[in-house]
């Protein structure tokens, strides 16, 4: 099987600091794979690199055997690479329809935009909410919201960059189901510090630290590695098993 996603060489500066530092990474379709690290460690970096808000320094990268590099983040989109960013990205005075229209509007797809919207917020429990401005619903439910536009998109690569921040713990359950279901027909590149919620949901790991690969395995690998204990996991390697 071809890797839906690779990179070679990945890099970006800001200024001396090397935020990702010449990542060799691979993704097989159909994958849920986690990005773990401390704050600071590059994962936002990498994945804003791979959906093209910021462009490398140096090295390459390659989706669906097409090289990307040098590629506008409107074309990766309508690619298939979906990016729910870290904030919250909603537009507070539109509705929860409306937003996830312009995201759906983003994909050019040709299907009606009232179905592509309905499902979306569908998927994501949010139906019944269509109606409501965003600004004023529960941080949770933006949060939902935020992967609704995502799901608009028909994302072939879904990027989501620590969604269960600020989540209650029913909300996280209900968020690891909507990720299962999700990685039926997609592949996903999950960025998350909760390790229950990594634990639960990937099928393979990724350890960043210092803009390098660290690490990468299986959970129970993961869990069992020395040197990701040392420098990331600490005690949470017990409390998450
Ligand atoms: N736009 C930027 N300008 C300057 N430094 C940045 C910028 N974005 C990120 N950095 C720095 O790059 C490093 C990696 O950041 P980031 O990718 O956000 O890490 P993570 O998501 O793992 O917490 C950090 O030291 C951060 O301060
Ligand atoms: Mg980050």
């Amino acid at each position: 099987m071809t890797p839906l996603l690779t990179t070679h060489g990945l890099s970006r500066d800001f200024g001396g600091l090397k935020a990702v530092d010449s990542v060799d990474f691979s993704l097989m379709p159909g994958e849920i794979r986690a990005i773990i690290g401390p704050n600071g460690a590059g994962k936002t970096t990498f994945v804003s690199l791979v959906c093209g808000r910021i462009l490398p320094s140096a090295g390459r990268i390659v989706f669906d055997g097409r090289d990307i590099t040098d590629m506008p983040a409107h074309k990766r989109v309508r690619l298939g690479i979906a990016y729910t960013f870290q904030i919250t990205s909603v537009f507070a005075r539109l509705s929860a329809y409306d937003n996830v229209a312009l995201a759906f509007q983003r994909a050019q797809s040709g299907r009606s935009v009232h179905d592509g919207v309905m499902e979306a917020l569908d998927r994501t429990g949010l139906a019944d909410r269509a109606k409501e401005t965003a600004g004023a619903m529960a941080y949770g439910h933006q949060r939902l919201l935020e992967v609704a536009m995502g799901l608009a998109l028909k994302p072939r690569l879904l990027i989501l960059d620590e969604p269960t921040q600020g989540l209650s713990d029913g909300e996280i359950a209900g968020f690891i189901a909507l990720v299962r279901e999700i990685g039926r027909d997609a592949t996903v590149l999950l960025i998350e510090h909760n390790m229950h919620v990594v634990m639960e949901l990937a099928q393979r790991i990724t350890v960043m630290e210092a803009g390098r690969i660290l690490a990468e395995g299986a959970p129970q690998e993961i869990r069992d590695n020395v040197a990701v204990q040392e420098a990331y996991l600490g005690g949470t390697v017990e409390a998450a098993s």
